[in-house]
């Protein structure tokens, strides 16, 4: 017995001992959402920004470690992720903060990472003025105007008039007011629009409007994950479809991990998005396999497990760049020169005016391929920036 506690102090003492040099733990707050009806989309992130640390554990300077302090908002829910936040900033010392679905929960701590001079990597959420609420905001995912705007675009050289319905907070304004946009400059004609609640949807009233409205095409944005196999359902079941009423939006509305339970209704459904799991890049193929392996075979990557993986990878960047010893300044300046020719979505850099990502879109048709629904690449419109920034400027 004593000879084994002595042994364990010997022990102890040659791990101290043996530690490299400078050797340190950096610890990364992620703020997400792990329960409640959104539960889905942080678990998507969560398991991308995983894969990543797992596959890329060799790009981190000799001796640095990462420790992840996990917490969970629930969804969209402000006043817990600023307290959440707080918590991680005073009693963790968090030297990054990273993950976020929700844009409301982003802008409420937007503050507190100008104040406590803390990097903010977001992994999802999209409003655009969210990089604008601080300087140590960067965004890893997208915003709804890159989506939405080129879409508007494509749509009005198809179709004269349109209904726009989205979910009525920040994400569902900016895809509203950036398809409108381009659709009228166009010459297309918005012949209703319509704000449908973010939490506990029913849809059905809400399509029985746009069928009555009788548009050439339905724009619609909702949250990513159930809602949209719930809202494709209502436009099935009130069969918008049979009437003819094309349905488009960005690629939230037929996010890959749910086209598995949306049915043939999804056949033909035009949207732009960054990411499509059934991309054929070389890196994305690498990508889906890794994830079939990691996560098993059935399990489907989205857009926002892309998002959590590039983040990490941008992470682990300005980590190695500082050789681990993470300064908040520069680590800022470093994420302005971020680039990444091959992430699983295409190439990505960091647009240094905005802090926020350039990438391209794709025009996508959900079609069947072996079998299955997928989101099929049709057109790229390369390296799109933020076109809300650009109008800002003008
Ligand atoms: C957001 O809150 O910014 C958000 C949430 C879900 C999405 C897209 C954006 O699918």
């Amino acid at each position: 017995m004593r000879f084994r506690a002595l042994a364990g102090v010997a022990l102890a003492a040659v791990l101290v001992w043996a530690a490299p040099a400078g050797a340190q733990t950096i610890k990364i707050g992620v703020l997400n959402t792990l329960s409640g009806p959104f539960a889905t989309l942080g678990e998507l992130i969560e398991k991308g920004y995983k894969l990543y640390m797992k596959q890329n554990a060799d790009k981190l300077p000799p001796g640095v470690k990462i420790e992840l302090i996990v917490r969970d908002t629930g969804g969209p829910n402000p006043d817990k992720a600023k307290q959440l936040a707080q918590e991680m900033i005073v009693r963790d010392k968090i030297q990054f903060l990273t993950g976020e679905v929700f844009t409301p929960n982003a802008l409420a701590i937007a503050p507190l990472t100008q104040e406590a001079k803390l990097p903010f990597f977001i992994m999802n959420a999209g409003t655009s003025v969210i990089v604008n609420r601080s300087p140590y905001i960067a965004r890893f995912s997208f915003t709804l105007w890159q989506s939405s705007y080129p879409l508007g675009a494509w749509a009005s050289r198809k179709y004269k008039t349109a209904y726009i319905a989205v979910s009525d907070f920040g994400p569902g304004h900016d895809s509203e007011a950036a398809f409108e946009k381009a659709f009228a400059e166009g010459g297309g004609r918005v012949i209703g629009k319509v704000r449908m609640p973010l939490a506990n949807p029913d849809f059905v009233p809400f399509m029985q409007r746009v069928k009555d409205a009788k548009p050439e095409v339905l724009f619609s944005f909702i949250p990513a994950g159930r809602q949209a196999t719930q809202i494709m359902k209502a436009y099935g079941d009130l069969g918008l479809d049979k009437a003819g009423i094309k349905f488009i939006g960005p690629g939230d509305i037929t996010t890959d991990e749910e086209l598995p339970n949306m049915g043939d209704v999804a056949v033909g459904v035009i949207t732009a998005h960054h990411y499509s799991a059934a991309a054929t890049r070389p890196t994305n193929k690498a990508f889906i396999t890794a994830w079939k392996k990691e996560y098993g075979e059935k399990s489907v990557p989205s857009f926002m497990s892309v998002g959590g993986w590039d983040a990490m990878d941008a992470i682990y960047y300005v980590i190695r760049e500082q050789k681990g010893k993470v300064d908040p300044d520069k680590t800022m300046e470093l994420v302005k020169k971020y680039k990444n020719p091959n992430s699983p979505r295409g190439p990505i850099y960091i647009d240094a005016a905005t802090r926020d990502i350039v990438q391209n879109e794709y025009i996508r048709e959900v079609r069947k391929v072996g079998g299955e629904l997928a989101n099929v690449e049709l057109e790229t419109i390369g390296m799109v920036k933020d076109p809300w920034q650009e109008y800002q400027k003008k």
